[in-house]
């Protein structure tokens, strides 16, 4: 693989640097974090979005903070328990955040005689494990997803789900990356994604990088293009999947499926398994982050609805199992009924 750009989240000595994600594409800054606060903060601001990419920013977070809890061992497991609810707690959606909480924790669960110096290195080695296996786990996602982008296919994609929204590569962008080394006359729609922007800021601006065609269109022009005959496949991401396939993705992603089903066009979901919450029968128990309504109400900052015009801001929708052809994971391309092959999937 080679490497685009600087990665959205690496260690920089004793710091965690993070790709500042609300400025690209004009600047790119790197924010350098040594406190977990900082990176929760971070996570907060969207400085580092996309649901596997803030899964790693968590990891990376409770490392900083393990180094930085003193004290003697008991109080440092009852500290090191505190802050991994708070990590946890940065967003809602996202299950590959609470994925790799847990992932960390358990260090400290299943070693009750550990000293503090040992929790160190144990929760460093699994942090940095959390970040390299992402980027492996992308690699097959698109080695998997490839096989099912027709030759030469317009690819309708929605958000971010690329290098910068996980480790590197990308999920659904990884599928992209992978079906255009094998095929060059792949090409891509990237949809705007209203309000935040991160299909025309981020999505077009990395696979411009990676010298894939793109064509940014705005979202309300998809159902038309769709309906011209001009998009052959939609692949998107996901932020949690319920253990029936029901898909949280950003918002907008259901709109897409429910026009992909009527232009009779596969959509897929790209996603590694720590996306699946395998607790969650069906996506209605899915949580929706709700962000500020000031993200509808004004474009660049500036105010283009009238004064006190009330808005809603959800950050998230769910599509219904029913509109998706298959999901994309790092094990091959499940497929309905989405229960059974998940299960599957995640061994149980
Ligand atoms: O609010 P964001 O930018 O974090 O939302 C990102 C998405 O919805 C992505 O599609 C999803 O996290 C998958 S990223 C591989």
């Amino acid at each position: 693989m080679t490497q685009q750009w600087m990665p959205p989240i690496y260690r920089d000595g004793d710091a965690v640097a993070i790709l500042d994600q609300r400025i690209l594409p004009h600047h790119e800054k790197v924010i350098l974090c040594t406190t977990p606060e900082q990176v929760i903060r971070a996570i907060k601001t969207m400085a580092i979005r996309g649901a596997p990419a803030v899964g790693v920013a968590g990891a990376l977070a409770l490392s900083l903070g393990a180094e930085k809890i003193e004290g003697g061992v008991e109080d440092f497991r009852r500290r090191f328990s505190r802050l991994c609810q708070k990590v946890k707690e940065a967003r809602p959606t996202g299950a590959n955040l609470s994925w790799a909480v847990e992932r960390i924790y358990s260090v400290v669960v299943e070693n009750p005689k550990a000293g503090i110096a040992e929790l160190r290195d144990m929760i460093r080695t699994r942090a940095d494990a959390i970040l390299a296996e992402d980027v492996e786990t992308n690699l097959q996602i698109g080695k998997w997803g490839r096989e099912v982008i027709p030759r030469g296919a317009r690819v309708l994609t929605y958000c971010n789900a690329g290098a910068l929204a996980t480790a590197d590569y990308g999920t659904a962008v990884g599928v992209i990356r992978a079906a255009h080394e094998k095929d060059p006359s792949v090409q891509v729609y990237s949809c705007e994604t209203r309000p935040f922007l991160q299909g025309a800021r981020l999505t077009s601006f990395e696979l411009m990088r990676a010298g894939i065609p793109v064509t940014l269109i705005t979202d309300n022009a998809a159902g038309s293009l769709m309906s011209q005959g001009k998009i052959d496949v939609a692949v998107v991401g996901a932020d949690r999947i319920a253990a029936n396939g029901d898909t949280a993705n950003k918002i907008g992603t259901y709109m897409m499926a429910v026009l992909a089903r009527t232009h009779d066009i596969p959509f897929y979901v790209a996603a590694p398994r720590s996306t699946i919450d395998i607790a969650l029968p069906d996506g209605s128990g899915i949580p929706i982050e709700q962000r500020d309504p000031a993200e509808v109400t004004h474009f660049n900052g500036k105010k283009v609805a009238p004064e006190g015009v009330p808005a809603v801001n959800p950050a998230f929708d769910v599509t219904p199992n029913k509109y998706i052809t298959g999901i994309i994971t790092e094990v091959g391309v499940l497929k309905r009924p989405y229960g059974k092959a998940i299960r599957k999937a995640l061994g149980v």
